[in-house]
């Protein structure tokens, strides 16, 4: 499908600026990610855990790049603005295996304030697992208000806000092959 039919499919009631990540560009650095994460984790199984929705694009691409044994498992959360404004996390799915003694490799479409992966992140890690780190396809470094390591990032991205590949505006636009920078109007 050509990118002009594609933006046909997004309605008039939004503007796409621009892409920003094209299909090729996304496909190339996450084959890349897919060997720089099978040969640190190499002899080690890995639970790699997808955080839904919006990781749920990348998390399919990256599983099929990595060579060595996993499991497969996704947490679904929701964040809501609280009173004061940072947000608070709840979990909506939980996962189905049991993490002590395994290698989580947790994935994420996008860390921008940090809120929602460092909650993740202490949440898993008071499961005891052998190992954890984090995995996201986009890193917006500028709006960070909680501090994490980041162990493996696909792209560092600006403030602009982002469409596609996962990714969603009120919950639309999440099966755009590409990624776009949208205009909140
Ligand atoms: P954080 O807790 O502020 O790091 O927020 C991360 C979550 O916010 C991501 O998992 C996304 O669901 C959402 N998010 C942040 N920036 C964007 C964006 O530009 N477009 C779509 N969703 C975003
Ligand atoms: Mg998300």
């Amino acid at each position: 499908m050509s990118l002009v039919s594609t933006y046909h499919r997004l309605g008039a009631d939004h503007v796409v600026n621009e892409v920003v990540l094209d299909e090729g560009t996304i496909r190339t650095r996450v084959a890349q990610l897919g060997v720089t994460i099978s040969t640190d984790y190499a002899g080690r199984e890995l639970l790699v855990v997808g955080i839904l929705k919006g990781a749920l694009v990348f998390t399919c691409d990256l599983v099929r790049e990595l060579q060595i044994p996993l499991h497969l498992d996704f947490m679904a959360i929701s964040r809501y603005a609280a009173q004061g404004g940072t947000g608070k996390v709840r979990v909506l799915k939980d996962l189905e295996v049991d993490i002590p003694g395994k290698h989580v490799l947790l994935v994420e479409d996008i860390v921008d304030t940090g809120l929602t992966a460092n909650y993740l992140c202490s949440l898993l890690s008071r499961r005891n697992p052998a190992s954890l780190a984090l995995c996201t396809l986009l890193d917006r470094p500028e709006l960070r208000l909680a501090e994490l390591p980041l162990s493996y990032v696909g792209f560092q991205v600006s403030r602009e806000f982002l469409i596609g590949y996962g990714l969603d505006y009120q919950d639309r636009y999440r099966d755009l092959p590409f990624i776009a920078s949208m205009n909140l109007t």
